[in-house]
């Protein structure tokens, strides 16, 4: 873990997970990281600021109004400083209240303070019970950290301390210090062009209804913001969704699949790499009515007769570059045996790697926070476990990363 002389603020926020935290700090540590805590006036009734003060080997920051008047020499750091201080603002565990704080801008406390002020990349870790996560205010909060760059690890699935099953387990210490190396990584497509697409196309049936599918945008819009968090000067060709685009990134909206072809074919050949995400309709109606069907004209049964449209991503596949081929990646939406369905895809589309979903999965595929994709490239398969999007984005990266230098890719 690439952690070593870098300087971490630590948030901690009231939860059960709390505990958790007192590990992150010992990784954090033993990496080599420079890592200062701050509590939350809840989080201290779950874990002492004694156990972090002594694993940080930094006096514990609890109260906007005691950093800067009666602290010790040490603790004698005020909130900017904390703020300025950070190279990586994480806050594990983040609670629901916390998250809607963040989500506001409120600084009513140290720690929302030192976020506000702070300039730092933030990672959230969330923990809390499964229907405060899955509540429409807390999806509307995290969607509002993550358009502003925020990062998110976790939460995981499984038995909760409040008793229920489902998701809302704080991420693994491990796996909240792997994320923060990775926020704080090299900016390893510095310089590189990337065009990712993202969400569903709508086909026009008539100047009313569409033809259209279940992507939300959230998993393409996940890869563009990390590959512009890695360096990369990203293209995001978006199909039809309400997401905001992510800090840095240059945005083309489009709405039918040969608006989309388009957009990528006219830029296609400046790229290093070219992903896949967006969910392209596979057919069209054949006409579009220039007028609204109407029910007395259309009849209890009308049919509607379709004709494919362009494979976009077998075209780039096929296609004779006339410079050097950017670094293909493809996805694939599966509901049935999609290993052996994922290799075929890749071979028939000509791209390098295919990150395969079951989207009939729940908690996969379209629409949710998190997926469990498998990655086929020419080395074999790679089985990821159930992650957040941000983090399935991270992977796909890492892969495309060991592609264009020519590393042999993992699985
Ligand atoms: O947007 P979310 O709600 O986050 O959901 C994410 C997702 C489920 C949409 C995403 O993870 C995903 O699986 N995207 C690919 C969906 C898809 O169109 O799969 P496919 O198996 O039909 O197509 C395979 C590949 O060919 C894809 O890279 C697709 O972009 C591309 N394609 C497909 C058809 C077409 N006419 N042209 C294409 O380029």
């Amino acid at each position: 873990m690439e952690l070593a002389g870098r300087r971490i603020v630590l948030g901690i926020s009231g939860g059960i997970a709390a505990y958790k935290a007192a590990e992150l700090v010992r990784l954090f540590v033993k990496a080599g990281a420079e890592v200062r805590v701050i509590m939350t006036r809840a989080a201290q009734k779950f874990i002492t600021p004694l156990t972090l003060q002594a694993l940080s080997q930094h006096p514990v920051a609890t109260d906007l109004f005691e950093l800067t008047e009666e602290a010790s020499h040490e603790s004698k750091i005020g909130h900017i400083e904390l703020a300025d201080l950070a190279e990586l603002l994480v806050i594990a565990p983040a609670s629901a209240d916390l998250i809607a704080k963040l989500a506001l801008g409120l600084a009513d406390d140290l720690l929302t303070t030192v976020a506000l002020a702070s300039k730092a990349p933030l990672l959230i870790a969330p923990a809390m019970n499964v229907n405060m996560w899955n509540h429409p205010a807390t999806r509307a909060n995290v969607a509002t950290l993550a358009s502003r760059g925020a990062l998110t690890v976790g939460p995981g699935a499984g038995e909760l301390a409040c008793g229920w099953v489902g998701s809302g387990r704080m991420a693994e210490p491990v796996e909240v210090a792997e994320a923060c190396a990775r926020a704080l990584g090299p900016r390893d497509f510095g310089g590189l062009k990337m065009l990712v697409t993202a969400g569903p196309t709508y086909e026009p049936i008539d100047p009313v209804r569409f033809i259209g599918n279940r992507s939300s945008g959230k998993m393409g819009f996940a890869v563009a913001r990390a590959a512009a968090r890695r360096g990369a000067e990203v293209t995001l060709v978006a199909g039809p969704t309400a997401l905001a685009t992510p800090p840095g990134v240059t945005r083309v909206d489009v709405e039918s699949a040969r608006q989309m072809r388009e957009a990528v074919l006219a830029r296609a050949e400046a790229q290093a790499a070219i992903v896949m995400v967006a969910a392209v309709g596979d057919y069209r109606p054949r006409e579009v009515a220039s007028e609204k069907g109407k029910k007395e004209t259309l009849g209890e049964s009308p049919s509607l007769a379709l004709i494919a449209n362009p494979d976009i991503l077998a075209e780039l596949g096929a296609r004779a570059w006339p410079g050097r081929r950017p670094i293909l990646i493809g996805f694939a939406a599966e509901t049935e045996d999609v290993e052996r369905r994922a290799v075929e895809k890749r071979k028939k589309k000509g791209c390098d790697l295919l990150c395969a979903n079951d989207v009939s999965e729940p908690g996969s595929g379209f629409g949710t926070d998190t997926n469990r994709v498998l990655f086929v490239g020419e080395g074999g398969v790679e089985r990821l476990p159930l992650l957040g999007k941000d983090e399935v984005a991270e992977r796909l990266l890492d892969r495309a990363a060991a592609l264009m230098t020519g590393k042999k890719a993992r699985g």
